[in-house]
């Protein structure tokens, strides 16, 4: 079941997602060879708490962690650690806050120091997919739409979209009704209505879209062991179209 939202709970979506915009924002600049995963994870937490949010991670289906940071061939889900950042990685950081009744969600992938060109290219690829996908986002469009938009883009470029894991209704529940998927056909799926709104979160790969799940339960990794990328907006339909609920600024 979809749950449309009013005006005044995009407006608290808007506020929740906006906190975690600034959240990742103020992680990204921590971001540097020697940097452990842990380091970001508390400093997220603490951040959230000092602002009177609840990370919406912890705790979610027993997952231990505030953040997700998943480094290279890691997709998502990567549990902060005391590894260390090293120049070359990228690492995805996957935030989510749960503030006046509504979840707030989005994700950046960010280079550590100089990455090689071809990690800079799916970096750039997966987040236009992104953006190629919230474009799609308006009344009388289709699901299919974004996913279609979204794999389109990843595809042309030469790189896979992942299947195993899709993106989500959001509100008053970090997970709602319905599945966007990042692949499939225009024009297929549910009608897009003002009120919908919608965590969409290409994870694009290098190589093959095939991922496994590690032994921790949680990290999901490229089958092939490529780099992979992940960027997610919540994004509201409202009667003026659609707005970047995530978006810094
Ligand atoms: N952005 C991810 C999602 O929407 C993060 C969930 S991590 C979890 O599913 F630990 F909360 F599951
Ligand atoms: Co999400």
């Amino acid at each position: 079941m979809i749950i449309l939202k009013s005006r005044q709970e995009i407006e608290k979506m808007r506020k929740s997602n906006a906190l975690v915009a600034a959240i990742l924002e103020e992680l990204k600049k921590k971001i540097r060879p020697g940097v452990k995963t842990i380091e970001l994870d508390r400093l997220s937490e603490e951040m959230a708490l000092k602002k009177g949010a609840r990370p919406a991670f912890k705790g979610y289906r027993g997952y231990p962690y505030s953040l997700c940071t998943s480094v290279n061939s890691e997709v998502v889900h990567g549990m902060p650690s005391e590894r260390e950042l090293k120049e070359g990685d990228i690492v995805s950081l996957d935030f989510g806050i749960l503030n006046d009744g509504y979840y707030g969600d989005a994700a950046v992938t960010v280079p550590v120091g100089e990455i090689a060109p071809a990690a800079k290219r799916l970096l750039r690829v997966t987040e236009e997919a992104l953006h190629r996908g919230i474009a799609e986002v308006r009344a009388g469009n289709r699901i299919g739409d974004i996913s279609a938009a979204i794999q389109g883009h990843a595809e042309a470029a030469g790189f896979s979209v992942v299947r195993d894991l899709v993106g989500h209704g959001i509100g008053k529940n970090l997970h709602e009704d319905p599945q966007v998927p990042n692949y499939g056909s225009s024009g297929r799926g549910i009608e897009l209505k003002a009120g919908m709104v919608f965590a969409i979160e290409p994870m694009v790969n290098e190589g093959t879209y095939r991922v496994d799940i590690l032994r921790d339960g949680w990290t999901v990794v490229t089958a092939d062991g490529k780099l992979s990328a992940h960027f997610e907006h919540s994004v509201a339909i409202t009667e003026n179209g659609p707005v970047i609920l995530s978006r810094i600024g």
